[in-house]
């Protein structure tokens, strides 16, 4: 019987949700254009769009909130936000952001010129989009596993050593402003990188002298997997283990919707103090005042007490028992999905499943529709949808390796029955699979079309 760690927690608060009926969920699906990001939340049963921002805050964050300073300069929260960056970053600057992609906006607007190129294992639709609106060219260079669904390598997120080298030796350092690498590899599977591969990538850029920044939205879940596959790392505790990491980077883009487990905040923090002053005075420009970025004092407070939370060992143990469980009931039915299971995810590979549909009409898009209509439940299309593009030298599509479809988990949310609900929908669809429609563009924007493209059935 496949299992999972109870929950380390119990249930203080709850909020009602609804199971709309097969026929009631037909219209707001069409007036949607068939995107789920343009449904009402109040239509979908099972929410799993993202992990991000959609976390249920603890008590103590409460209690936090509550106590939240929110004077324009100086602020108490700001300081106790500090302490926590502190003790488990080690940077010696950062400034609060609103989120992830503005600390993001600051680092692009600050160090990418036009034609440079970031190389990364696998930059996020946000990342990727900063650095394009810069004029920079992103570039993806993780292990070459990662693209099979079916390579059980314990850290697939990891960057391909190889190819980077080749990559900087090809470009010029010169033109790479920095680099990255993204803890853990949301693009690819939700999938870690192992610290030998943080400190070789990390040796890399500093002979090179790149500056090196780590997106470190899921570093807690990251650690989580360096403990419990990196042999070495065993007997290390999950804080050591994010030290280490951040010990070997120069700055860090942090969504802190994810691993910090709040609704709304993110900073970006560095080494370097020339950048902190630049950082700052862009910082003003756009978000505020550098001791509260864009957020109100209590949300540094509740990122405060969240980012402890979130690196808890009984927490991250249930937690990735949590996703591998829907991943492993998923496998049961015979749903394709990216393995081992991700840190924060399921990824089906939509285009395995409905092999009949093409990539130019969208596998990973019908089997999020028909996740709907089925159950209620809402995912995301994290395949052509989201990442194909245009190749500005030919004009022809670049199309992503995979046709993904993510049902990424809430943090401290949905109880096992919840699960089990998602693992009988799709066992219906699988089913019928023969029978699912692709789906043709009627409308799509320059960047980041997912989330506003419309669509109608083929
Ligand atoms: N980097 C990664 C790896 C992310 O997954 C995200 C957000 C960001 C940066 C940007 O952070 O949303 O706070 O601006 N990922 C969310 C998701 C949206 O659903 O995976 P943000």
């Amino acid at each position: 019987m496949i299992s999972y760690p109870p929950e380390p927690f119990r249930i203080k608060t709850v909020e009602t949700i609804r199971l709309l009926s097969p026929l009631e969920r037909e219209e707001p699906i069409k007036k949607a254009g068939y995107n789920i990001f343009n449904l009402n939340s109040q239509d979908v049963y099972i929410d799993l769009l993202t992990d991000s921002g959609t976390g249920a805050m603890s008590d103590k964050q409460w209690a936090a909130i509550m106590q939240g300073d929110e004077a324009y300069a100086g602020a108490r929260s700001f300081f106790h936000l500090k302490e926590a960056i502190d003790q488990i970053f080690g940077f010696k600057y950062f400034v609060p952001t609103h989120q992830g992609r503005a600390a993001e906006n600051i680092l692009c607007t600050l160090m990418v010129v036009s034609g440079c190129s970031i190389p990364n294992n696998t930059h996020f639709d946000t990342t990727q989009a900063n650095i394009l609106a810069r004029g920079g060219i992103p570039q993806n260079l993780v292990i070459a596993e990662a693209v099979d669904p079916k390579n059980l390598h314990p850290f697939k997120g990891n960057m391909d050593i190889e190819k980077l080298e080749g990559f900087i030796q090809n470009q010029g350092p010169e033109n790479i402003p920095f680099g990255m690498i993204t803890i853990t590899n949301n693009a690819i599977g939700g999938q870690p990188v192992s610290m030998e591969n943080i400190r070789d990538v990390s040796a890399i850029y500093r002979r090179r002298k790149i500056p090196f920044f780590i997106d470190a939205c899921r570093y807690a879940e990251n650690a989580f997997f360096i403990k419990n596959r990196e042999p070495e790392y065993a007997d290390k505790t999950l804080l050591e283990i994010a030290k280490e990491i951040f010990s070997l980077a120069d700055g860090a883009t942090m969504s802190a919707k994810k691993d910090a487990i709040v609704n709304i905040g993110g900073f970006f923090a560095m080494n370097d103090e020339t950048l902190f002053q630049r950082a700052k005075n862009e910082l003003i420009l756009r978000e505020g005042f550098p001791t509260y970025g864009g957020l109100a004092g209590r949300d540094l407070d509740a990122i405060a007490v969240g980012l402890w939370e979130g690196l808890d060992e009984s927490y991250l143990r249930y937690r990735v028992g949590q996703v591998a469980y829907l991943g492993n009931k998923l496998q049961e039915l015979g749903v394709p999905i990216v393995e081992p299971p991700g840190g924060h995810a399921i990824y089906v590979d939509a285009g395995e499943m409905l092999p009949h549909i093409p990539k130019d009409s969208f596998p990973g898009q019908s089997l999020v529709v028909e996740l709907y209509l089925e159950g209620c439940v809402r995912a995301v299309e994290i395949g052509s949808v989201a990442f194909a593009r245009k190749d500005p030298k030919t004009g022809g599509m670049i199309y992503p390796d995979l046709e993904l479809v993510r049902l990424a988990i809430p943090r401290r949310v949905y109880t096992q029955a919840h699960m089990d609900h998602v693992a009988k929908t799709m066992a219906r669809i699988m089913d019928r699979r023969e029978k699912i429609p692709g789906y043709r563009l009627t409308y799509a924007s320059e960047l980041l079309r997912h989330f506003t493209a419309r669509f109608e059935p083929m």
